[in-house]
């Protein structure tokens, strides 16, 4: 993290004598603020302190912990990997140097020094390192805001297909809930290892609102049918999964920045695998691994918003009575529907599947 008060930079100081340590001070305390270390173990708490410093002039020969030994933890770790460090030593092997500048090190200085030439140096590098973080900086406020614009645009969508579909209510928001819960309850669970990055669980929960959108494509007399539908209407219904997909690839396609289209790749996967069942019977035959873990979260979720809310051919289910028909089936729904991961997290968090599904949540 960028020292925050920018007017200012901070300079560790490592060396285990006094007078090398005052010589530089008194070089460099004019312009900068000056911290100190008289050995490794304190060099790298004042380094880790949550205001890092903005550059490290360090010793190599002191006892205990050499200066090689500081900067290859320092280098190890993300929050002090890129403070600059510059080594000042009486080492004048070139051996020396280039172990120093292998380590990681932007600089090798030997004593005795110049005085204008350390101050021309460390001001190089300071330069060097505020303009780096004002490159950071930059780069996170425009990936923020790329994100926020990317959530903003896959949520209006989701929005259009809801308009269409009249009695699905806050149907998106809920089941955006649902998938949160469960993906955030099964983050640890060996089944998953690896899949829930920060990065998967953001392009996941806000991709959820696009499961339907491929609804937008299909008739409102088959949409809004109140009776059963014929098997040709059932097909096309099912159909919603297939235009989801085209919707999205289509969006895809019109990018003009294919590496920025990553995020649309979960909708992709929700709008044609929601319906998929882990033991093959669903839309389009998919079945236990072969459905993305995406499809198999929001199939858990649109099953039981389904059954716990009205829809314009069924009343809306108690919990209780929607909890009973996955865990037990009712011909139609079936617990083999869904990965037993998945059902088990479900059952696990019922009690808030309940809160959110009567709106206290
Ligand atoms: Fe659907």
């Amino acid at each position: 993290m960028p020292n925050p008060d920018k007017a200012r930079q901070t300079i560790l100081i490592v060396d285990d004598s006094p007078e090398n340590i005052l010589i530089l001070m008194d070089l460099l305390r004019d312009q900068y603020t000056i911290t100190v270390a008289t050995n490794g173990m304190r060099a790298l708490q004042l380094a880790g302190c949550e205001t890092p410093p903005d550059l490290i002039l360090l010793d190599v020969l002191m006892p205990g912990m050499n200066g090689y030994e500081v900067c290859s933890q320092l280098k190890t770790k993300p929050h002090t990997a890129d403070i600059p460090v510059i080594f000042v030593t009486a080492l004048s092997d070139e051996s020396d140097e280039q172990k120093g500048l292998d380590l990681g090190a932007v600089d090798f200085i030997l004593k005795p020094f110049s005085p204008p030439l350390v101050k021309a140096r460390v001001r190089n590098h300071l330069e060097l390192k505020k303009h780096r973080d004002h490159l950071e900086d930059v780069v996170h406020e425009r990936t923020r805001e790329l994100v926020l614009t990317q959530d903003a645009a896959i949520f209006g969508l989701g929005v259009l297909a809801e308009y269409r579909d009249i009695e699905t209510g806050q149907h998106i928001m809920r089941t955006r809930k649902y998938v949160q819960l469960m993906a955030e309850q099964l983050k640890g669970h060996s089944s998953f290892s690896g899949y829930f990055s920060d990065a998967t669980m953001h392009l996941l929960i806000n991709s959820a609102p696009l499961h339907d959108i491929g609804k937008v494509a299909i008739p409102d007399v088959v949409l809004q049918k109140p009776e059963p539908l014929t098997e040709l209407e059932f097909l096309t219904i099912k159909q919603h999964t297939v235009f989801g997909k085209e919707i999205i690839n289509r969006i895809e396609a019109g990018m003009s920045d294919k590496s920025a289209s990553s995020f649309l790749r979960f909708a992709e996967e929700l709008a044609y695998t929601h319906h998929e069942h882990w033991d093959g019977s669903g839309y389009h035959g998919l079945k236990g691994e072969e459905i993305p873990v995406s499809g198999r979260l929001m199939a858990m979720a649109d099953i039981y918003d389904a059954l716990t809310s009205a829809r314009i051919y069924k009343p809306a289910y108690p919990h209780e009575e929607a909890l009973r028909i996955i865990i037990e089936g009712d011909g139609r729904t079936r617990p083999e529907h869904f990965d037993p991961v998945v059902l088990q997290a479900f059952v696990d968090l019922c009690d808030t599947f309940r809160q959110i599904s009567s709106g206290r949540n």
